[in-house]
Protein backbone atom coordinates (compact mmCIF):
# COMPACT_ATOMS: atom_id res chain seq x y z
CA UNK A 1 0.00 0.00 0.00
CA UNK A 2 2.87 2.07 0.66
CA UNK A 3 0.86 4.16 2.97
CA UNK A 4 2.79 6.78 5.81
CA UNK A 5 1.43 4.65 8.70
CA UNK A 6 0.21 1.13 9.16
CA UNK A 7 -3.76 0.99 10.68
CA UNK A 8 -3.77 0.14 14.04
CA UNK A 9 -3.16 -3.71 14.57
CA UNK A 10 -1.81 -3.66 10.86
CA UNK A 11 -4.83 -4.37 8.67
CA UNK A 12 -7.79 -1.79 7.76
CA UNK A 13 -10.81 -3.66 8.34
CA UNK A 14 -14.02 -4.08 5.61
CA UNK A 15 -17.23 -5.46 6.84
CA UNK A 16 -19.55 -4.06 4.20
CA UNK A 17 -21.75 -6.46 3.21
CA UNK A 18 -24.41 -6.44 0.23
CA UNK A 19 -25.79 -10.32 1.33
CA UNK A 20 -29.49 -8.78 1.27
CA UNK A 21 -29.15 -8.53 -2.18
CA UNK A 22 -29.94 -11.72 -3.22
CA UNK A 23 -33.36 -12.88 -2.42
CA UNK A 24 -32.33 -15.91 -0.13
CA UNK A 25 -29.85 -13.37 1.57
CA UNK A 26 -33.24 -10.81 1.71
CA UNK A 27 -35.36 -13.90 3.50
CA UNK A 28 -32.98 -15.14 6.02
CA UNK A 29 -32.43 -11.33 7.01
CA UNK A 30 -36.01 -10.83 7.55
CA UNK A 31 -36.66 -14.08 9.80
CA UNK A 32 -33.93 -12.88 12.46
CA UNK A 33 -34.43 -11.78 15.59
CA UNK A 34 -33.96 -8.22 15.39
CA UNK A 35 -31.68 -5.52 17.93
CA UNK A 36 -32.09 -1.39 17.58
CA UNK A 37 -29.19 0.46 17.18
CA UNK A 38 -29.04 3.59 18.94
CA UNK A 39 -27.25 6.45 17.65
CA UNK A 40 -23.89 5.49 19.47
CA UNK A 41 -24.18 1.77 18.33
CA UNK A 42 -24.97 3.03 15.17
CA UNK A 43 -22.55 4.80 14.45
CA UNK A 44 -19.97 2.86 15.73
CA UNK A 45 -21.29 -0.26 13.42
CA UNK A 46 -20.48 2.73 10.61
CA UNK A 47 -17.06 3.75 11.77
CA UNK A 48 -16.52 -0.30 12.65
CA UNK A 49 -17.77 -1.73 8.95
CA UNK A 50 -15.13 1.15 6.69
CA UNK A 51 -12.01 -0.25 9.58
CA UNK A 52 -12.01 3.46 11.62
CA UNK A 53 -12.43 1.01 14.54
CA UNK A 54 -9.68 -1.42 13.42
CA UNK A 55 -8.65 -3.74 14.37
CA UNK A 56 -12.84 -3.88 15.78
CA UNK A 57 -14.61 -5.87 13.31
CA UNK A 58 -17.32 -6.14 15.47
CA UNK A 59 -18.86 -5.43 18.84
CA UNK A 60 -17.11 -6.52 22.11
CA UNK A 61 -16.70 -9.49 23.12
CA UNK A 62 -16.87 -9.78 27.15
CA UNK A 63 -13.13 -11.05 26.93
CA UNK A 64 -12.41 -7.91 25.01
CA UNK A 65 -14.69 -5.25 26.79
CA UNK A 66 -13.25 -6.54 30.72
CA UNK A 67 -9.85 -6.09 29.38
CA UNK A 68 -10.23 -2.97 28.00
CA UNK A 69 -11.82 -1.29 31.00
CA UNK A 70 -9.50 -2.88 33.40
CA UNK A 71 -6.22 -2.51 31.40
CA UNK A 72 -6.90 -0.53 28.25
CA UNK A 73 -5.70 -3.46 26.20
CA UNK A 74 -7.93 -5.37 24.20
CA UNK A 75 -7.64 -9.50 25.02
CA UNK A 76 -4.92 -9.55 22.32
CA UNK A 77 -2.62 -7.31 23.87
CA UNK A 78 -3.16 -4.51 21.34
CA UNK A 79 -4.13 -0.97 22.84
CA UNK A 80 -7.75 -0.08 22.80
CA UNK A 81 -8.98 2.43 25.35
CA UNK A 82 -12.67 3.00 24.90
CA UNK A 83 -15.26 0.20 25.08
CA UNK A 84 -17.90 -0.81 21.64
CA UNK A 85 -20.94 -2.11 22.94
CA UNK A 86 -24.47 -3.24 21.88
CA UNK A 87 -26.97 -3.62 24.60
CA UNK A 88 -30.20 -4.63 24.55
CA UNK A 89 -32.63 -5.63 27.47
CA UNK A 90 -32.97 -9.01 28.92
CA UNK A 91 -35.99 -10.32 26.98
CA UNK A 92 -34.65 -9.90 23.50
CA UNK A 93 -31.30 -11.41 24.43
CA UNK A 94 -33.08 -14.34 25.74
CA UNK A 95 -34.34 -15.30 22.23
CA UNK A 96 -31.25 -14.84 20.30
CA UNK A 97 -28.77 -17.86 20.34
CA UNK A 98 -25.35 -18.10 20.77
CA UNK A 99 -23.07 -18.30 17.03
CA UNK A 100 -26.34 -17.26 15.38
CA UNK A 101 -26.85 -13.96 13.83
CA UNK A 102 -29.15 -11.15 14.71
CA UNK A 103 -30.74 -8.22 12.53
CA UNK A 104 -29.36 -4.48 13.18
CA UNK A 105 -32.30 -2.08 12.95
CA UNK A 106 -31.86 1.38 12.73
CA UNK A 107 -33.79 4.02 14.98
CA UNK A 108 -36.70 3.89 11.66
CA UNK A 109 -36.82 0.33 12.21
CA UNK A 110 -34.78 -0.53 8.68
CA UNK A 111 -32.51 -3.36 9.01
CA UNK A 112 -29.16 -1.78 8.27
CA UNK A 113 -26.69 -4.70 9.51
CA UNK A 114 -25.77 -8.33 11.24
CA UNK A 115 -24.16 -9.00 13.96
CA UNK A 116 -23.12 -12.99 14.60
CA UNK A 117 -23.60 -12.73 18.54
CA UNK A 118 -20.38 -14.70 20.58
CA UNK A 119 -21.20 -13.64 23.38
CA UNK A 120 -24.03 -11.81 25.91
CA UNK A 121 -22.80 -10.56 29.25
CA UNK A 122 -23.44 -8.29 31.59
CA UNK A 123 -20.87 -5.63 33.16
CA UNK A 124 -21.49 -3.57 36.01
CA UNK A 125 -21.74 0.17 34.65
CA UNK A 126 -20.50 1.90 37.72
CA UNK A 127 -17.37 -0.21 37.59
CA UNK A 128 -16.74 0.81 34.11
CA UNK A 129 -17.59 4.40 34.59
CA UNK A 130 -14.97 4.66 37.60
CA UNK A 131 -12.57 3.24 35.76
CA UNK A 132 -13.22 4.55 31.98
CA UNK A 133 -14.68 8.22 32.98
CA UNK A 134 -12.87 7.81 36.30
CA UNK A 135 -16.23 8.89 38.12
CA UNK A 136 -19.73 7.35 38.54
CA UNK A 137 -21.38 10.84 38.55
CA UNK A 138 -24.14 10.81 36.22
CA UNK A 139 -23.98 14.48 35.42
CA UNK A 140 -20.97 13.23 33.20
CA UNK A 141 -22.76 12.44 29.82
CA UNK A 142 -20.67 9.54 28.89
CA UNK A 143 -21.53 8.31 32.61
CA UNK A 144 -25.03 9.01 32.05
CA UNK A 145 -25.14 6.62 28.94
CA UNK A 146 -23.64 3.66 30.55
CA UNK A 147 -25.78 4.32 33.45
CA UNK A 148 -28.68 4.14 31.39
CA UNK A 149 -27.91 1.64 28.61
CA UNK A 150 -29.92 -1.78 28.98
CA UNK A 151 -28.19 -4.10 30.84
CA UNK A 152 -26.96 -7.10 28.05
CA UNK A 153 -24.36 -6.60 25.92
CA UNK A 154 -23.95 -8.57 22.63
CA UNK A 155 -20.59 -9.02 21.32
CA UNK A 156 -19.52 -10.58 18.34
CA UNK A 157 -18.38 -9.88 14.82
CA UNK A 158 -20.57 -7.31 12.66
CA UNK A 159 -21.30 -6.86 8.68
CA UNK A 160 -22.85 -3.29 7.35
CA UNK A 161 -26.06 -4.03 4.92
CA UNK A 162 -26.70 -0.52 4.37
CA UNK A 163 -24.36 2.27 4.92
CA UNK A 164 -25.79 5.47 6.36
CA UNK A 165 -26.51 8.31 3.58
CA UNK A 166 -23.44 10.64 4.59
CA UNK A 167 -24.41 13.87 6.90
CA UNK A 168 -21.66 16.19 4.95
CA UNK A 169 -21.59 14.28 1.74
CA UNK A 170 -18.54 16.69 0.13
CA UNK A 171 -16.41 16.26 3.28
CA UNK A 172 -16.98 12.21 3.62
CA UNK A 173 -14.51 10.01 3.61
CA UNK A 174 -14.12 6.36 4.53
CA UNK A 175 -9.91 5.41 6.13
CA UNK A 176 -9.56 4.11 2.65
CA UNK A 177 -10.44 7.33 0.78
CA UNK A 178 -8.13 9.29 3.25
CA UNK A 179 -5.49 7.45 3.08
CA UNK A 180 -5.87 7.10 -0.96
CA UNK A 181 -5.67 11.25 -0.90
CA UNK A 182 -2.56 11.35 1.22
CA UNK A 183 -0.62 8.96 -1.32
CA UNK A 184 -1.76 11.33 -4.12
CA UNK A 185 -0.56 14.38 -2.64
CA UNK A 186 2.47 13.00 -1.14
CA UNK A 187 2.18 13.57 2.45
CA UNK A 188 4.55 11.45 4.51
CA UNK A 189 3.73 13.38 7.56
CA UNK A 190 0.10 13.97 8.34
CA UNK A 191 -1.24 15.67 11.40
CA UNK A 192 -5.08 15.21 12.30
CA UNK A 193 -7.21 17.38 14.66
CA UNK A 194 -9.78 16.30 16.47
CA UNK A 195 -12.24 18.97 17.46
CA UNK A 196 -16.31 19.43 18.53
CA UNK A 197 -16.41 23.24 18.84
CA UNK A 198 -16.10 25.36 16.24
CA UNK A 199 -12.39 25.98 15.43
CA UNK A 200 -11.35 29.14 17.75
CA UNK A 201 -8.32 31.29 17.48
CA UNK A 202 -6.40 28.61 20.01
CA UNK A 203 -7.43 25.60 17.60
CA UNK A 204 -6.28 27.60 14.66
CA UNK A 205 -2.90 28.16 16.41
CA UNK A 206 -2.30 24.65 17.69
CA UNK A 207 -3.02 23.28 13.82
CA UNK A 208 -0.80 26.30 12.01
CA UNK A 209 2.07 25.76 14.29
CA UNK A 210 1.33 21.95 13.72
CA UNK A 211 1.47 22.34 9.66
CA UNK A 212 4.98 23.85 10.05
CA UNK A 213 6.39 20.42 10.95
CA UNK A 214 4.30 18.27 8.83
CA UNK A 215 3.13 17.70 5.20
CA UNK A 216 -0.28 18.02 5.59
CA UNK A 217 -3.21 18.83 8.09
CA UNK A 218 -6.63 16.43 7.93
CA UNK A 219 -9.41 18.72 9.69
CA UNK A 220 -11.52 15.86 11.60
CA UNK A 221 -14.23 17.59 13.04
CA UNK A 222 -16.39 14.96 15.14
CA UNK A 223 -19.91 14.93 13.62
CA UNK A 224 -21.77 12.13 15.22
CA UNK A 225 -23.70 12.75 18.62
CA UNK A 226 -22.72 15.36 21.04
CA UNK A 227 -24.09 16.89 24.11
CA UNK A 228 -27.18 19.39 23.94
CA UNK A 229 -25.55 22.18 24.54
CA UNK A 230 -22.33 21.92 22.22
CA UNK A 231 -22.72 23.48 19.01
CA UNK A 232 -24.19 21.47 16.29
CA UNK A 233 -22.41 19.74 13.58
CA UNK A 234 -23.79 21.54 11.01
CA UNK A 235 -23.25 24.92 12.23
CA UNK A 236 -19.67 24.02 13.02
CA UNK A 237 -19.60 22.81 9.31
CA UNK A 238 -19.78 26.15 8.02
CA UNK A 239 -17.35 27.74 10.39
CA UNK A 240 -14.91 25.12 9.52
CA UNK A 241 -15.68 25.91 5.67
CA UNK A 242 -15.40 29.59 6.15
CA UNK A 243 -12.21 28.96 8.03
CA UNK A 244 -10.59 26.60 5.61
CA UNK A 245 -11.26 29.13 2.42
CA UNK A 246 -10.34 32.20 4.03
CA UNK A 247 -7.21 31.55 6.74
CA UNK A 248 -5.33 28.17 5.68
CA UNK A 249 -3.48 27.08 2.59
CA UNK A 250 -5.93 24.86 0.45
CA UNK A 251 -3.41 22.35 -0.57
CA UNK A 252 -2.25 21.80 2.78
CA UNK A 253 -5.68 20.86 4.64
CA UNK A 254 -8.17 18.45 4.02
CA UNK A 255 -11.78 19.40 5.83
CA UNK A 256 -13.31 15.44 6.34
CA UNK A 257 -15.88 14.73 8.83
CA UNK A 258 -15.15 11.78 11.51
CA UNK A 259 -19.01 10.56 11.93
CA UNK A 260 -18.55 8.96 16.00
CA UNK A 261 -20.31 9.94 19.23
CA UNK A 262 -18.51 11.78 21.51
CA UNK A 263 -17.86 10.05 25.12
CA UNK A 264 -16.57 12.46 26.82
CA UNK A 265 -13.77 10.33 28.56
CA UNK A 266 -10.93 12.66 28.46
CA UNK A 267 -7.83 10.90 28.40
CA UNK A 268 -8.86 7.50 27.49
CA UNK A 269 -10.96 9.38 24.75
CA UNK A 270 -7.78 10.97 23.52
CA UNK A 271 -6.56 7.57 22.76
CA UNK A 272 -9.26 6.43 20.94
CA UNK A 273 -9.22 9.67 18.98
CA UNK A 274 -6.34 9.32 18.07
CA UNK A 275 -6.01 5.38 17.09
CA UNK A 276 -8.86 6.67 14.79
CA UNK A 277 -7.21 8.82 13.10
CA UNK A 278 -4.22 6.33 12.64
CA UNK A 279 -6.39 4.37 10.88
CA UNK A 280 -7.63 7.01 8.33
CA UNK A 281 -3.83 7.58 7.73
CA UNK A 282 -2.51 9.90 9.96
CA UNK A 283 1.02 9.79 11.52
CA UNK A 284 0.34 12.85 14.04
CA UNK A 285 -2.36 13.92 16.87
CA UNK A 286 -2.99 16.98 18.25
CA UNK A 287 -3.48 17.08 22.05
CA UNK A 288 -4.26 20.33 23.48
CA UNK A 289 -5.42 21.09 27.56
CA UNK A 290 -8.45 19.03 28.80
CA UNK A 291 -8.75 17.02 25.08
CA UNK A 292 -12.47 15.40 25.06
CA UNK A 293 -13.14 16.52 28.62
CA UNK A 294 -16.21 17.84 30.09
CA UNK A 295 -16.64 19.93 33.53
CA UNK A 296 -14.05 19.10 35.92
CA UNK A 297 -13.42 15.65 35.69
CA UNK A 298 -10.22 15.43 34.22
CA UNK A 299 -6.75 17.59 34.77
CA UNK A 300 -5.61 20.08 31.91
CA UNK A 301 -3.00 17.58 30.84
CA UNK A 302 -4.42 14.09 31.95
CA UNK A 303 -4.78 13.07 28.70
CA UNK A 304 -1.38 14.20 27.35
CA UNK A 305 0.07 11.98 29.60
CA UNK A 306 -2.11 8.70 29.15
CA UNK A 307 -0.02 8.73 26.35
CA UNK A 308 2.61 8.28 28.23
CA UNK A 309 1.65 4.85 29.80
CA UNK A 310 2.28 2.79 26.61
CA UNK A 311 5.59 2.15 24.20
CA UNK A 312 5.22 4.89 21.58
CA UNK A 313 4.92 2.26 18.80
CA UNK A 314 2.19 0.44 20.73
CA UNK A 315 0.16 3.47 19.59
CA UNK A 316 1.52 4.23 16.57
CA UNK A 317 0.91 7.75 15.62
CA UNK A 318 2.26 10.62 17.35
CA UNK A 319 0.49 12.84 20.12
CA UNK A 320 1.71 16.35 19.09
CA UNK A 321 1.08 17.98 23.03
CA UNK A 322 0.00 21.49 23.00
CA UNK A 323 -0.31 23.81 26.47
CA UNK A 324 -2.76 25.79 27.09
CA UNK A 325 -2.62 28.22 24.65
CA UNK A 326 -4.40 32.36 24.77
CA UNK A 327 -4.08 35.23 23.09
CA UNK A 328 -1.68 37.49 24.95
CA UNK A 329 -2.97 41.14 24.87
CA UNK A 330 0.73 42.88 25.17
CA UNK A 331 1.89 41.11 22.69
CA UNK A 332 -1.09 40.80 20.50
CA UNK A 333 -0.53 37.18 18.99
CA UNK A 334 -1.30 33.53 20.31
CA UNK A 335 0.82 32.14 22.43
CA UNK A 336 1.21 29.41 25.80
CA UNK A 337 2.98 29.63 28.76
CA UNK A 338 5.99 27.99 26.76
CA UNK A 339 6.63 30.92 25.15
CA UNK A 340 4.72 33.62 26.36
CA UNK A 341 7.07 36.45 28.86
CA UNK A 342 4.28 37.24 30.92
CA UNK A 343 2.34 38.40 33.30
CA UNK A 344 -0.64 36.02 33.40
CA UNK A 345 -3.28 39.78 33.69
CA UNK A 346 -2.11 40.17 29.71
CA UNK A 347 -4.11 37.25 28.73
CA UNK A 348 -7.67 37.05 26.79
CA UNK A 349 -10.10 34.38 28.26
CA UNK A 350 -13.68 34.48 27.87
CA UNK A 351 -15.33 31.90 29.47
CA UNK A 352 -17.96 29.66 27.48
CA UNK A 353 -20.98 31.04 29.04
CA UNK A 354 -19.39 35.08 28.34
CA UNK A 355 -19.50 33.85 24.72
CA UNK A 356 -22.98 32.37 24.35
CA UNK A 357 -24.74 35.84 26.15
CA UNK A 358 -22.30 37.89 23.54
CA UNK A 359 -23.48 35.66 20.33
CA UNK A 360 -27.27 35.60 21.99
CA UNK A 361 -27.02 39.37 21.51
CA UNK A 362 -25.26 39.61 18.27
CA UNK A 363 -22.56 40.47 19.28
CA UNK A 364 -18.90 39.90 16.67
CA UNK A 365 -16.86 38.31 19.93
CA UNK A 366 -13.15 39.68 19.59
CA UNK A 367 -11.22 38.92 16.64
CA UNK A 368 -8.55 37.74 19.22
CA UNK A 369 -10.71 35.05 20.51
CA UNK A 370 -12.44 34.24 16.97
CA UNK A 371 -12.71 35.39 13.75
CA UNK A 372 -15.49 37.34 12.72
CA UNK A 373 -16.75 34.50 10.12
CA UNK A 374 -16.90 32.09 12.82
CA UNK A 375 -18.96 34.99 14.95
CA UNK A 376 -21.12 35.46 11.99
CA UNK A 377 -22.19 31.79 11.33
CA UNK A 378 -22.39 31.77 15.43
CA UNK A 379 -24.52 34.49 15.69
CA UNK A 380 -27.35 33.40 13.59
CA UNK A 381 -26.80 29.77 14.60
CA UNK A 382 -27.84 31.67 18.59
CA UNK A 383 -30.90 33.81 16.67
CA UNK A 384 -32.57 30.77 15.60
CA UNK A 385 -32.49 29.51 18.45
S1 LIG B 1 -12.45 18.12 22.10
O1 LIG B 1 -13.50 17.52 22.93
O2 LIG B 1 -12.55 17.76 20.72
O3 LIG B 1 -11.11 17.90 22.69
P1 LIG B 1 -12.22 20.95 21.39
O4 LIG B 1 -12.87 20.93 20.07
O5 LIG B 1 -12.43 22.18 22.19
O6 LIG B 1 -12.74 19.70 22.26
O7 LIG B 1 -10.65 20.74 21.27
C1 LIG B 1 -10.00 20.26 20.15
C2 LIG B 1 -8.52 20.13 20.46
O8 LIG B 1 -7.97 21.43 20.75
C3 LIG B 1 -8.18 19.28 21.68
O9 LIG B 1 -6.95 18.61 21.46
C4 LIG B 1 -8.00 20.30 22.79
O10 LIG B 1 -7.16 19.81 23.79
C5 LIG B 1 -7.37 21.44 22.03
N1 LIG B 1 -7.61 22.79 22.61
C6 LIG B 1 -8.78 23.47 22.65
N2 LIG B 1 -8.61 24.71 23.17
C7 LIG B 1 -7.29 24.83 23.48
C8 LIG B 1 -6.47 25.87 24.04
N3 LIG B 1 -6.96 27.06 24.38
N4 LIG B 1 -5.16 25.60 24.21
C9 LIG B 1 -4.62 24.41 23.87
N5 LIG B 1 -5.35 23.40 23.33
C10 LIG B 1 -6.65 23.59 23.13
Amino acid sequence: MNDAIAPHGGRLVNCVSSMDGTPAGAKYIAELPRVTLDERAHSDLELMAVGALSPLDGFMSEADHRSVVNDMRLSNGLVWSIPVNLATDAATADKIRLNSDVALADAAGRVVGLLRVTDKFSFDWREEAQKVYLTTEDKHPGVAYIAARKPVLLGGPVQLLHPRAPEFPAHHRTPEQTRALFRERGWKRIVAFQTRNPIHRAHEFLTKCALEIVDGLLLHPLVGETKADDIPAPVRMKCYEALVAKYYPQERVVLSTLPAAMRYAGPREAIHHALMRKNYGCTHFIVGRDHAGVGNYYGTYDAQKMFDRFKPEEIGIEPLKFEHTFWHTGLKEMVSNKTSPGPKEAHLALSGTKVREMLGKGEILPEEFTRPEVSRILIEHYRGK
